[in-house]
Parts: structure tokens; sequence; C-alpha cells
């Protein structure tokens, strides 16, 4: 089977070889310290060999619920935010059809929830919901999240007011803490499925626990596919795998050289709509390990071509102080020729007979050429095709590089501390009890 590719050829123009290869001694010491649990932050180190642990009781225990929530439900709503839902999002877009949402199809549509505080969204989901069939599954760490909890508050009541109490708590599923926060509370009481979310694995590396893996096989996908993937890339990225052959210490490498060469942006580029998503989750990733101590590239993302007609113009000609990371797929799963015309009004006829990926290709590659030669370094990652073993393998391949490059960096790349600022001064204004002295400063503050 052909596995995932990473080439930096087109970085060399602006880092030298040398220089990356000068890495590989902090990268062994990073893979070292990830092993042995030596670095920062290595109370949340479950996520290193979870792909090849994860225990045939616990898949066929999400399988079996992911049966029921289907059997029994036409929609089913993932409460979370961050790393409770950003995964299992990315790997759900990913592989569904586009259009799934308008088409008839045999799994309940998958929304999202719990990841904001907007009323709007949060009146029209439940109008949405309303004399439906659906589900929730409620996931929180630490079960105390206010966007979640807020959302989930909502849902729980009106799933009881239109299936009454005992049916609803059938068709909720709680994934939290083993023993902690008032989610694990509420579900000992009312009786939920629960799974347990680990320890020692922090919410953005806990798609493949039940965090991510529970909604993805709701919606229809094979779990046991995305782990193998992510079992083969745990095998390819290991400790003893030469820096030459391990690509997670390759991307590592080379993002810690391009940065200190003052590329402080990073794009993560695709040409599928359906990655949008994926971006999304790695912005996560890597934003909330890396960025502190004043320290950190900045994760950003864009969808092309689409955005070449939006950023286009700032990536050939603004600031130089971005580097591309372009996921490539190879084949994709359906065909589209393009058409003859006799007329050919439109001119097209250049393309008749072609395959739409071809015109897609030669746009990635137009423009991979035309950004090096703006002065933007590019890193392009080539998968076969997307499904469920190359997105396990991917999901791996940037959770293995994220630690190593947090590492080679200087940060604990498995703590979060600058999220809870905005969380103190929300709960401050609205007068959370336990706040007092919070909320009085920042009335003075604000008087
Ligand atoms: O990566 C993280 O730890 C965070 O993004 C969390 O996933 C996010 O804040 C949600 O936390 P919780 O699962 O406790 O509700």
């Amino acid at each position: 089977m052909k596995n995932m590719q990473l080439s930096i050829d087109k970085a060399l123009d602006f880092v030298s070889k040398s220089d990356i290869d000068a890495y590989s001694k902090a990268v062994a010491q990073a893979s070292v310290a990830l092993e042995d649990g030596t670095g920062k932050g290595n109370d949340f180190l479950g996520w290193l060999h979870l792909p090849s642990s994860i225990t045939e009781e616990m898949i066929q225990d999400i399988e079996e619920t992911a049966r029921q929530l289907r059997s029994t439900c036409d929609a089913v709503v993932v409460a979370g935010i961050g790393g409770s839902y950003l995964g299992a999002k990315a790997v759900i877009e990913a592989l569904s059809d586009s259009f799934s949402w308008l088409k008839k199809g045999d799994s309940p549509v998958i929304l999202f929830a719990g990841n904001n505080i907007s009323e709007d969204y949060l009146a029209e989901l439940t109008e949405l919901l309303r004399n439906r069939r659906f589900g929730i599954i409620n996931i929180s760490k630490s079960g105390t999240t206010t966007e979640t909890a807020l959302t989930f508050r909502l849902l729980k009541t009106q799933l009881e007011q239109q299936e009454g109490k005992a049916e609803a708590s059938k068709r909720i599923v709680a994934i939290t803490d083993k023993a902690k926060g008032a989610l694990r509370q509420l579900s000992t009481q009312e009786g939920y499925k629960t799974f347990v979310i680990p320890d020692n694995v922090g919410g953005r590396f806990s798609v493949l626990t039940p965090v991510g893996l529970l909604p993805i096989a709701v919606a229809g996908f094979d779990i046991r596919q995305l782990i193998s993937g992510a079992v083969e890339m745990e095998k390819n990225c290991g400790k003893d795998i030469s820096f030459d052959q391990n690509l997670a210490a390759i991307y590592a490498a080379t993002r810690n050289e391009l940065y200190r060469r003052g590329k402080k942006i990073e794009i993560l580029v695709n040409f599928h709509p359906k990655l949008h998503y994926l971006a999304e989750w790695w912005k996560q990733l890597y934003g909330e390990s890396e960025g502190k101590e004043g320290k950190g590239i900045y994760p950003a993302s864009v969808d092309f071509t689409t955005d070449l007609h939006s950023m286009g113009q700032w990536i050939q000609e603004g600031e130089r102080i971005i580097f591309e990371t372009v996921i490539s797929v190879a084949t994709p799963e359906k065909k589209v020729i393009f058409p003859h015309d006799d007329e050919n009004l439109d001119g097209l006829n250049f393309l008749a007979g072609k395959r739409v990926d071809e015109v897609n290709k030669m746009a990635e590659l137009g423009t991979q050429l035309a950004h090096v030669d703006g002065g933007v370094p590019n890193l392009r990652i080539e998968i076969p095709s997307l499904n469920e073993f190359y997105i396990g393998e991917l999901i791996y391949f940037f959770e293995k590089a994220c630690g190593i490059s947090g590492y080679i960096l200087g940060v604990n790349p498995f703590d979060q501390p600058g999220v809870e600022a905005y969380k103190k001064n929300m709960f401050a204004l609205l007068e959370k009890p336990g706040y007092e002295k919070e909320t009085e400063a920042i009335k003075k503050r604000l008087s």
C-alpha cells in the first residue's frame, strides 16, 4: 500500500538542507523526551501510542453505541468545543459527500453545536430539531465548559420534552473525565451511556479516542481503517526511525528552521473544500500547542483555488513572513471528464476529455511555482486518496510532528494556559458565584 509523502524540495531555496539536517539531534532528543516522558507536559502523552493501544473491546463498544444512535436518530448533535469537536468535524467533512445534507442517506445527519454561544445558532438548531428524532453526543473533558454545557442543557430539555425522560436518556451519550466534572455527575445521575477521555490525553490530541471515534462511527465511517492509518504512521514516525525517513521529524525540523529565518506564519493549503475542517483541526493543534511564551508559528489556512481569488494576492506579494504546507490528494474518489463543445464559445475545448482533477492539479503546481517565485517556501504533503486510512495517517503525523516541534521550540506543547483569560473575564462580567472579586475589579475597570 502507498503511504503519505512529504516533500520539502520547494523550501530549499529558502533554508538549506544542511540547516534542516542540523535539527536531527534536537529531534532525537524531543522524540526520546516524548517516549520516556521526561519533557514538559509529560502527564499528557497518552496520545503518543494511542493508535496501537486502542483495544478491540473499546472499538466494539464505540461501534455498538454508534449502531444504536444510527437506528434511533435522524440527526445526532455533537456538543463540544475545541479539541472536543474539531477532530470529528474534520474527519466527517473530509469523508462525506459534499452535499450529503441534501441527500437522503442511511446515516443520521451529524450536527455540531456547543462550539459557540450564538443565540441565533441555537434558536435555529432547536427549531430544526423540533419533532425530529435526534440524539446528543455531549463531549467535554472538564465537563464544565460553558459553551458546551449551555448548549447541552437546551438540547437535553428539548429532547426530554419531545421524547420523555426515559427515551431521551437512551439517546444521550456523554464523553468526559472518568470521575471529575459536572457532566460526569449528571451522566451518573441520569444513567447516560458514557465514554472516558483518558486523563493523559488533552483535548486537541483526542480525536482517536471516543471523542472523535464515536461521532465518526455514527456518521457511518470506518473507524478501524482510520485507526489502522494512524497505527501505520505511529510505526513510521517512531523514535527508532532515522531522521531522513521520519516524516514527522522532517516536518518539525523544516518548519522550525523556517520560523528561525523569519517565516512566522504557516498556511495550510488544500485544493479540496472537504479538507477545510482538517485545517481548522490542525490550526487548533498547532496554535494551542505552540503559541505561548511570546513564541510560535501562527497557523493559518486557505482553501484553494477558492481563496486564490481573495488571499492569493497577499500570499503572492504581501509581507514575506509566510510559508505554505500544501495537502495534495493524488487521486479523487470520483471522476468527472470535461466535455467537448462544438461551438467552443467559452474557448475551453483545450480541456475537453481531461479529468477536472487534472485542471486542479495544474492549478496546484502553477500556484506552488508562483508562490515559490514570490518568496513563499512550500512544503507538500501528498496522500494517495481521501479515505479513512490516509486521514488516520495525516492525523497521527501532525500530532507527532506537533509534539516534536513544540519541544524544539522549547515550549510545553500540551497545556493552554492562555485560554483561561477570556473565561475569567466572562465569568466576572456574568457575575458567576465565586468570581465576586473579579466582578468588582472588572466593573471598576469598565467604569
Ligand atoms: O485542546 C484542548 O484542551 C481544548 O481545546 C479543549 O478541547 C476545549 O477547551 C474543550 O474543553 P472540554 O473538553 O474540557 O470542554
